[in-house]
């Protein structure tokens, strides 16, 4: 028997490839075995987020007691153009992706550079937002909660636009993922900077009123305007234009508009 050349450059790479091809193998492994874990992970985080939107974050949340209050909002599968909802089951609606389906031929569409002001580039036909109710025997709408994603400075930022039951007055603001500065862009975060968009109003009559504007430290006082982050014209511009984007006629506009029929008892 032939002794084995180490020193062989055949060899060598024969060694580096076969543990290549093994460690490949333990990662693809991995990644499956632990695909369904990372899935109830995400819906996890997600659930958490929406709650933090409907202002009912418990102060030690876990699993269970997310559940719990879970079992008062649903999520609703409405189509854009003209906000009524669709029939969709309960799992399909909480999993909706609206970024991949707007990057689908069927459930999304190209948006014009003169639309496109949230920087997105597809838009997708379809939404899950997600109406809150009381705890029995008060099972009234309590919150709208709709999610909305936009380019920032630095990449996508993606959240939860908040609103009480007239669809008409914000209630929070909150995102779950943005690559922007901490410090700078990044204070969307900060609830003092998310508390100023508590009672402020999305329309004036058919127009959109709401934005984020640069006031120099003036108090801000009109019901339509959110003071913009102070070294974050940037980002606080971005966020403006995101947000009227999702409220625009490409967004949620017309279920807005049913739910504020629905609100002022006029269906
Ligand atoms: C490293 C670095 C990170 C920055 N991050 C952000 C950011 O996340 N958001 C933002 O709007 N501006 C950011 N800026 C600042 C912008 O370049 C720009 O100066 C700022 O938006 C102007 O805001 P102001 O007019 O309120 O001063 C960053 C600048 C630097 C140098």
């Amino acid at each position: 028997m032939t002794a084995f050349d180490k020193n062989s450059v055949r060899n060598t790479l024969s060694v580096s490839f076969t543990v290549c091809l093994f460690c490949a193998f333990l990662t693809a492994l991995a990644a499956v075995l632990l695909k369904s874990r990372q899935d109830t992970n995400t819906a996890y985080d997600r659930n958490i987020t929406v709650l933090k939107a409907a202002g009912l974050l418990p102060e030690r949340p876990d699993k269970a007691n997310v559940a719990e209050i879970f079992k008062n909002i649903r999520p609703v599968m409405i189509n854009l153009s003209d906000g009524k909802q669709i029939s969709a089951k309960w799992d399909d609606a909480q999993k909706f992706d609206p970024e991949s389906a707007g990057r689908s031929e069927d459930n999304g569409y190209a948006l014009s550079a003169d639309a496109d002001v949230a920087g997105i580039k597809r838009m997708t036909k379809l939404a899950s937002v997600f109406e809150v109710f009381g705890t029995e025997p008060d099972n009234t709408l309590k919150k709208i909660i709709l999610p909305f994603y936009g380019a920032g400075l630095w990449g996508i930022m993606r959240g939860y636009l908040a609103f009480e039951p007239d669809a008409e007055t914000i209630s929070q603001i909150v995102f779950y993922d943005h690559k922007e500065t901490p410090g700078l862009g990044g204070e969307v975060d900060n609830p003092k900077w998310q508390s100023l968009w508590k009672g402020r109003k999305a329309y004036r009559g058919d127009e959109i009123a709401l934005r984020v504007i640069k006031s120099a430290g003036k108090e801000t006082v009109s019901p339509y305007e959110v003071d913009g982050i102070s070294g974050a014209t940037i980002t606080s511009r971005s966020v403006s234009e995101m947000i009227r984007f999702w409220l625009g006629t490409n967004g949620y506009f017309n279920y807005l508009r049913r739910m504020q029929h629905t609100a002022a008892g006029k269906d």
